[in-house]
């Protein structure tokens, strides 16, 4: 069976690859290198011993695409190519919805045209606006978005939900991720962003290896055990294998929704101190004001895709922690050596 992986060698793309070509998919992927770089392409045949058939350029690019569904028979897409940088997208809302909806629509209709109709959405919890209650089931209310980023997820599932209702052939798989951190085992491939890390624990990552001062937690007054806010965080490669199990599990037709989470929460200060453990010393932190738009806290409930998919996350926080700090501290630059 013959994957396409749009936005290939990023960071849930890279670990993608992996889970696929390790289960015996072939793996075809674009990337236009946005935010990641071909040296993944060389990480990930290093630790798969083998090789992802890849395209470079945009998904907004029908030729390039006309070329990949023409010289490829794709069975099936997975699609993670798009912007997720929350703040960003509030500064640049036209750049973040041109990537994220007009690529999806190119997708789409080039999958239409050549007769792939199973897709697998890389959706988020953002989706979820406000939790409506927690711990978030599927039927939680969606919408209310607050940033670009989350309404362009949100509307992408509107947008192959209303695709699936005109021509009920599709197969679309929405998996809604929490918080994916850490890193594949061998070091080899990891998060690398660009700049100044937005997310908690590549901040901490980046603060253990010296190359930041200190972390600011943002908010110690939440309504949470420790006032700082709680997420459910999910290994990589624990998401990863969700999309594994959501290409084995789903055979028919339909629109199916998936949280890709452990169902556990913890704090702000329970991650640094699960980090501090995985690096070996301690890690400076501040407590600041809180950032806007965040809330107290979030995690999911995850029993459709356990009773589906067959399909639960089994590594721990410390499994995330210690394998982010081994990608961290064997590649303190992250791709660029
Ligand atoms: C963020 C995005 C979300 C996106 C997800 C992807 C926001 C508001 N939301 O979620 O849309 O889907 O990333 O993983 O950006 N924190 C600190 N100090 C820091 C960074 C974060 O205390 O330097 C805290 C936050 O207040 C939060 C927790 O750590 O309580 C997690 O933050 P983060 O990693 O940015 O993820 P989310 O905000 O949950």
């Amino acid at each position: 069976m013959k994957i396409l992986v749009s936005g290939g060698t990023g960071y849930i793309g890279s670990h993608t690859a992996v889970e696929l070509l390790e289960k015996g998919f072939e793996v075809v992927a674009i990337d236009n290198f946005s935010n990641s770089s071909p040296e993944v392409l060389n990480r990930i045949k290093t630790i798969t011993g083998k090789e992802v058939t890849f395209y470079k350029g945009d998904i907004r690019d029908r030729d390039l695409l006309e070329k990949v569904f023409s010289e490829q028979s794709i069975d099936c897409v997975i699609h993670f190519a798009g912007l997720k940088a929350v703040g960003e997208s509030c500064s640049k809302p036209l750049e973040y919805y041109d990537n994220n909806l007009y690529g999806t629509l190119v997708l789409l209709e080039t999958m239409r045209k050549y007769g792939c109709k199973k897709i697998i959405f890389s959706s988020s919890a953002t989706v979820y606006g406000t939790p409506e209650r927690l711990p978030l089931d599927e039927t939680c209310k969606t919408g209310g978005t607050t940033n670009p980023y989350g309404t362009s997820k949100y509307f992408q599932e509107i947008i192959m939900s209303d695709l699936y209702k005109a021509d009920n052939e599709w197969t679309v798989v929405l998996l809604r991720y929490f918080n994916p951190v850490g890193a594949h085992p061998s070091g080899l491939i990891g998060e690398d962003p660009k700049g100044i890390p937005n997310n908690l624990t590549p901040y901490v990552a980046k603060v253990a290896v010296g190359q930041l001062p200190k972390v600011s937690v943002y908010g110690s007054d939440y309504d949470t055990p420790d006032g700082t806010g709680v997420r459910d965080y999910i290994h990589v490669v624990d998401l990863a294998k969700g999309h594994v199990a959501a290409i084995d599990g789903v055979t028919h037709s339909g629109v199916y929704v998936y949280n890709l989470g452990t169902g556990n929460g913890y704090s702000v200060l329970q991650v640094i101190g699960a980090f501090e453990k995985a690096c070996g010393h301690p890690i400076p932190y501040v407590i600041t004001g809180r950032r806007d738009g965040d809330i107290a806290a979030c995690y999911a409930d995850c029993s459709k895709a356990k009773r589906e998919l067959d399909w639960q996350a089994n590594l721990t926080i410390d499994d995330m922690c210690g394998s982010l700090w081994n990608w961290q501290s064997k590649n303190p630059n992250g791709y660029n050596k």
